[in-house]
């Protein structure tokens, strides 16, 4: 069969794949080529945002796919969809690079107790040993540290004599509460560093800490690589059902990734990799399964089973994970199949565990996982929101990248949005499509259905000033969200179908909350505090959350966005042994209620289709 080569350009690089006539371009791509597109509907042809542009003549016919999801313009341009074009002939394809422009949530709530971490480093200048002194060198080095009895492996026990005498007996331990790691020459006791990594669906997030000091010394993200197998954790976890080195793939590449930022975090900030002693890994359910090679298969069917939930230690080498010889992973536990280690994080860092009051934490992704309570008890709950927030199911929407819409508001005359880098539209992304559908419905455009009126059934005055803005798409009613003059391209509108995918994520999240309330006994004016975690809850205006109905209203004034919780919790159990074991508290005393199994919530769920508050 006849083979022709795929030329890739990327970040101001060129690849180049050879493959067989006929192959689908996304499968001709090596997998960081891949992992540059967005494929939601996993390479069906139905959510059309695996575009490239292909230089050239293209050989391959266009499909009817290609058809009803690229316009005209785009066509003529060399936009096809990675996924439904197939390679039939030499052809030359340029990828937008996405994780370069990414925005990624980093910051959070930062730790200020004390630091006393699971690995301490402890130097010591031992007594020789002479024909008065006859302890062993283990015996003698375990008393100096007062850890009598903490084992120590046999490769690092064989090094001790030499090490010991060639040092004069001046070493510096590093253990934890379970053994000696290694024995060190010198004083290397000021050398103590850690790495705390937030594993997200859609992004990765690690930031180094001095153990020494307990300081966060720097962050380092990307894009999660596994992307290209899929945008959300079922199809991950598809992905190692039907192939039979899907496991073994996806966890190499998230642990390469992992070793890459924990590379670039050491370089930057010259810091010896060997002096890198924990890691602490959080996460959701899915994405610790992925990083730690266990079969994920269970959790996504009824009644949705974990491997393991509680804390794990793991050895960084076993793992592939590039830190110390005999460094130690540990990856906090889990609550339940959706409600992961990367929520026991943000319930450490928010400290609701530890409150009196009655506290609501939300974290909005492609599952919205809530939990509520305090001191006395916590229960929580997870809703599949779906990626319409991240951009995935609307028809312009992209992720958080430079020239997203990411606000948007009516004007004097018409409406007005900042982009992300002040750069010209491109599409729109989470924070913008709530802005948007709640200016619209604020202006009638939008009724209390979901509904996008006609001209003449726009109920406000400022409203009937945008009736320009109406248009068709597809034959469904659609507004222009910017010109075509605007984009330099087509028209970014949003669809009536947009609209009935935020409604149904909006009803998901909001019955989840009102259920949850309800489930515990209380009321929503009972809830004190309003905590928003993750990259949406971070950059989501709470006027039009609360407009939309996604947030009751009477908890306007409630709301405290609070960041990557899940990374500040990462990195308090790594800074605190003590925080790290309260981890295990959280995880085995958070209730996990099923909402499928209750009625009340599908009866919330019908309630809140309705924009506005539904309470
Ligand atoms: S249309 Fe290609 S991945 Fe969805």
């Amino acid at each position: 069969m006849a083979e022709y080569t795929v030329t890739v350009e990327y970040n101001s690089t060129e690849k180049q794949f050879k493959v067989q006539k006929g192959t689908i371009l996304l499968d001709a791509l090596g997998e960081e080529e891949r992992a540059q597109i967005d494929t939601p509907c996993g390479g069906k042809g139905i959510c059309g945002k695996c575009k490239v542009t292909v230089i050239g003549e293209v050989p391959a016919e266009i499909t009817a796919e290609e058809k009803k999801k690229l316009s005209e313009k785009e066509l003529e341009s060399g936009v096809r969809l990675a996924c439904m074009t197939k390679v039939e002939g030499d052809i030359r394809v340029i990828l937008a690079s996405q994780s370069a422009y990414m925005q990624i949530l980093e910051m959070g709530i930062e730790y200020k107790g004390e630091s006393a971490p699971c690995v301490q480093k402890q130097h010591v200048s031992l007594s020789q040993p002479s024909l008065e002194d006859q302890r062993d060198d283990y015996q003698r080095l375990a008393e100096q540290l007062e850890i009598d009895d903490l084992p120590i492996c046999n490769r690092e026990l064989s090094k001790l004599p030499e090490l010991l005498r060639e040092q004069d007996f001046e070493v510096t331990a590093v253990y934890n509460q379970q053994e000696i790691l290694t024995v060190e020459p010198g004083d290397t006791s000021s050398s103590n560093y850690g790495v705390a990594v937030d594993i997200g669906t859609t992004t990765v997030v690690a930031y180094l800490a001095d153990l020494g000091s307990g300081k966060k010394i720097d962050i380092a993200s990307d894009q999660n690589k596994q992307k290209a197998y899929g945008q959300d954790v079922i199809s991950r976890i598809n992905h190692t059902m039907k192939n039979e080195d899907g496991l073994d793939q996806l966890q190499d590449l998230i642990v390469s990734q992992i070793n890459d930022l924990i590379h670039t975090l050491v370089k930057r900030n010259k810091v010896e990799l060997e002096h890198v002693y924990s890691v602490i890994l959080a996460g959701n359910t899915t994405m610790i399964h992925l990083a730690t090679g266990l079969p994920p298969r269970y959790i996504s069917t009824v009644p949705f089973i974990p491997v393991r939930k509680k804390r794990m230690l793991l050895s960084a080498s076993e793992l592939g994970i590039e830190i110390a010889e005999n460094g130690r992973v540990y990856v906090l536990p889990m609550i339940s199949g959706y409600i992961g280690a990367d929520i026991v994080g943000a319930i450490l860092a928010s400290q609701i565990y530890q409150s009196t009051e009655t506290n609501l934490l939300i974290d909005i992704g492609t599952n919205g996982e809530i939990v509520m309570g305090n001191k006395d008890g916590l229960v929580s709950c997870s809703t599949a929101a779906g990626p319409a927030f991240e951009g995935a199911t609307i028809r312009h929407g992209v992720g958080g990248i430079t020239g997203a819409i990411n606000t948007m508001e009516m004007g004097s005359k018409d409406l007005v949005y900042t982009t992300i880098g002040d750069k010209k539209p491109i599409g729109i992304c989470g924070s913008g499509i709530v802005d948007s559908v709640s200016t619209l419905l604020f202006l009638g455009i939008i009724d209390q259905t979901g509904r996008i009126v006609s001209e003449d059934e726009i109920s406000t005055e400022t409203g009937k000033m945008l009736s320009n803005r109406l248009t068709t798409v597809d034959n469904e009613p659609a507004v222009i969200l910017a010109t075509s003059k605007e984009t330099g391209k087509e028209d970014i509108v949003l669809t009536q179908r947009d609209v009935r995918e935020i409604q149904n994520v909006k009803a998901s999240i909001a019955a989840g909350i009102l259920t949850l309330i309800k489930h515990t006994g209380l009321e929503v004016e009972d809830i004190d505090h309003v905590y928003l975690a993750g990259g949406f809850g971070s950059y989501i205006n709470r006027i039009h959350a609360v407009n939309l109905g996604l947030i009751p209203s009477a908890l306007e004034e409630r709301i405290t966005v609070i960041g990557n919780a899940a990374g500040s919790g990462a990195m308090m159990a790594l800074i605190s042994k003590n925080r790290l074991f309260e981890c295990d508290r959280i995880g085995e005393e958070t209730e996990y209620v099923e909402l499928s199994s209750l009625p009340q919530f599908q009866e919330d769920y019908v309630n809140c289709m309705f924009f506005g508050d539904t309470v």
